[in-house]
């Protein structure tokens, strides 16, 4: 399956069964999808186009190891890591109950090869330089501890090593601005400070080699190597 077709099939994974997050993280429900136009102001093409970006540090054929933080319900990830059988996975998220519903959806989707750990995206129990890929989608923008975050995803990835992902940037769409200052902020589901492009592309640059930064309206997505 090719990239775009793995992200479909997440949107088609969870159709209109999908939990409230399901459904607004693969814009596959009524819910889901006006939230993604209202706050987003995305439609599917750019919901896509946005994960394209942020997964495209993974190779197609990948047999490394790859650290996924956080992996939440891994709704967008399982139909990937189901085409790649000979990767040593590890998932990591702080909720336990997010993580077992990833967990699940696993088992479900008979993938065998992924390590579900509990933790802190800003203590990490993994040893310098152990992972030759590490994914965090729609992860940053929610951390706490954000400096520690950059210092921990880059402590366990090798030296080579690929960093990719995705996460809301400030300055990329008024609207979306405005719904995190007076919504998601004060709700707890998103935590400053946010990144610009522009600030996000400084930090990588000062940190990694062969950086890419780019959005598709509030959404930033990048790819790096250490
Ligand atoms: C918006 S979800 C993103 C999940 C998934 N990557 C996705 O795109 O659907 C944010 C996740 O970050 C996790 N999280 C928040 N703080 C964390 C931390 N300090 N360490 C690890 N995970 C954390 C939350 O539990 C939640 O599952």
């Amino acid at each position: 399956m090719t990239r775009k077709e793995q992200i479909k099939s997440a949107y088609k994974l969870t159709g209109g069964h999908a939990s409230f997050y399901d459904g607004m993280m693969t814009y596959s429900t009524l819910a889901g999808k006006a939230i993604c136009r209202i706050v987003w102001n995305m439609d599917g093409d750019k919901n896509l186009r946005y994960l394209e970006k942020a997964l495209s540090g993974i190779p197609e054929d990948f047999s490394g190891k790859l650290l996924e933080v956080p992996v939440g319900t891994g709704v967008l990830t399982m139909p990937v890591y189901k085409d790649l059988p000979e990767a040593e996975i590890t998932c990591l998220d702080y909720s336990a109950a997010m993580m077992e519903t990833a967990q699940k959806r696993a088992e479900h989707a008979g993938i065998n090869n992924i390590t579900f750990v509990q933790g802190d995206v800003g203590a990490l129990s993994f040893e310098d330089e152990s992972f030759d890929i590490v994914l965090s989608l729609n992860g940053f923008h929610a951390f706490p501890d954000k400096e520690a975050a950059w210092r921990e995803t880059y402590r366990v990835l090798k030296k080579g090593g690929t960093f990719c992902g995705c996460f809301y940037i400030q300055g990329g769409c008024k609207r979306t601005d405005r719904f995190i200052k007076k919504l998601y902020v004060p709700k707890g589901f998103f935590t400053p400070p946010f990144e610009t492009e522009d600030s996000l592309r400084q930090r990588l640059t000062g940190m990694y080699e062969e950086v890419c930064v780019s959005s598709v309206e509030g959404m930033g997505c990048f790819r790096c190597r250490k």
